[in-house]
């Protein structure tokens, strides 16, 4: 099964960009800017990633991604996560990062973008990999700040697929963000969030109803209501599910007692991803071999999670076609 699942080709739908600063890049790039972390070794360091909810880990994750100054220190962040998915056939990932959590900080909008978008050619060129971007607004700010963000984004237009929203979810309802949705969308962007992570399902709901997603971060918390889960299905909209994260933030106490199955066999269309890898314990591959083993799925379970990772993802439906091409080949020889 870990071969299988190590060689089988698939796409990354839930990823922060920040969240994969592995500790040992981290002291680097901390060293070159000089500047002094609290902790005083990469052992220190992993040793406060232990979390009992969403903010105690966003608290650790905004402070790692305040050593990122220069367009090289986003160039190396992404490319090192790039290499991180040619190494686990990981075809195609769908980028999310935090424009605010930088330009908060006095880093340029511009900064941010031409770091993230020149490693994404070059690993294009040398990996073989595609990505795409997700602009996330966060939720914990004011839909005024994320106004502002849309408004810095426009010159990158371009380089931008979609909007997402993350950051601390109870208390900040997709309500808040309608508006700069409704703005985001007319200029483009394709509307993602982040919903039911710790939020219950009415906010799944507005971010249905209200933000017009085209895809769920998370979404665990649709199970607690039926007429939604058939919403969801009718919709025919992907769930882009975490497992190592939720058990990490408490969101699930074990990965035994996961709902990804359920969903699955409800005809949810569900995907594996790792949110943020460098915390929570795994990149994309171990998530998918710690839930095979946790819940007992078949090689076309699968298959059917690597083959949802192409299918909901939004690259361009010529080249959505042929990685499934590429899937079904690698199955059709198992
Ligand atoms: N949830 C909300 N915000 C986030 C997350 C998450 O899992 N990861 C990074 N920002
Ligand atoms: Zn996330």
């Amino acid at each position: 099964m870990k071969t299988f699942i190590e060689n089988l080709p698939k796409a990354e739908l839930h990823l922060h960009i920040e969240g994969t600063f592995e500790p040992e890049l981290l002291f680097e790039i901390a060293k070159r800017n000089n500047i002094k972390l609290k902790y005083d070794s990469i052992e220190e360091l992993k040793k406060a990633y232990s979390f009992d909810c969403l903010q105690d880990f966003l608290n650790i994750y905004y402070q790692g991604a305040g050593v990122l100054i220069t367009e090289q220190d986003f160039y190396d962040l992404t490319y090192s996560y790039l290499q991180k998915c040619a190494e686990q056939n990981v075809r195609h990932t769908e980028i999310m990062f935090d424009p605010q959590t930088h330009t908060e900080r006095g880093i340029a909008f511009e900064t941010v973008i031409n770091g993230i978008s020149k490693a994404i050619e070059a690993a294009k060129q040398n990996l073989d990999v595609s990505a795409l971007l997700i602009m996330s607004y966060l939720r914990h700010l004011s839909e005024e700040d994320a106004f502002n963000t849309l408004e810095q984004s426009l010159p990158f237009k371009d380089k931008i697929t979609a909007v997402g929203l993350d950051s601390s979810e109870k208390g900040n309802p997709p309500s808040k963000f309608q508006k700069v949705f409704e703005a985001s969308i007319k200029e483009g962007y394709i509307p993602v969030a982040h919903a039911g992570e710790e939020g219950d399902a009415d906010y799944i709901w507005e971010a249905l109803d209200l933000l017009k997603i085209k895809r769920i971060d998370h979404g665990n918390n649709c199970l607690q209501d039926e007429k939604l889960i058939q919403e969801i299905i009718k919709r025919d909209l992907a769930l882009t599910v975490c497992p190592l994260s939720n058990t990490a933030l408490q969101v699930v106490a074990d990965l035994k007692e996961h709902s990804l199955k359920k969903m699955m066999d409800l005809g949810i269309k569900t995907t594996i991803n790792s949110d943020d890898p460098a915390y929570f314990g795994g990149q994309v591959n171990q998530n998918y071999i710690d839930t095979q083993k946790a819940l007992n799925l078949t090689k076309k379970d699968l298959y059917n999670l690597a083959y949802n990772s192409f299918q909901y993802s939004f690259s361009p439906e010529n080249e959505k076609a042929n990685y499934i091409k590429e899937l079904d080949e690698y199955y059709s020889k198992q």
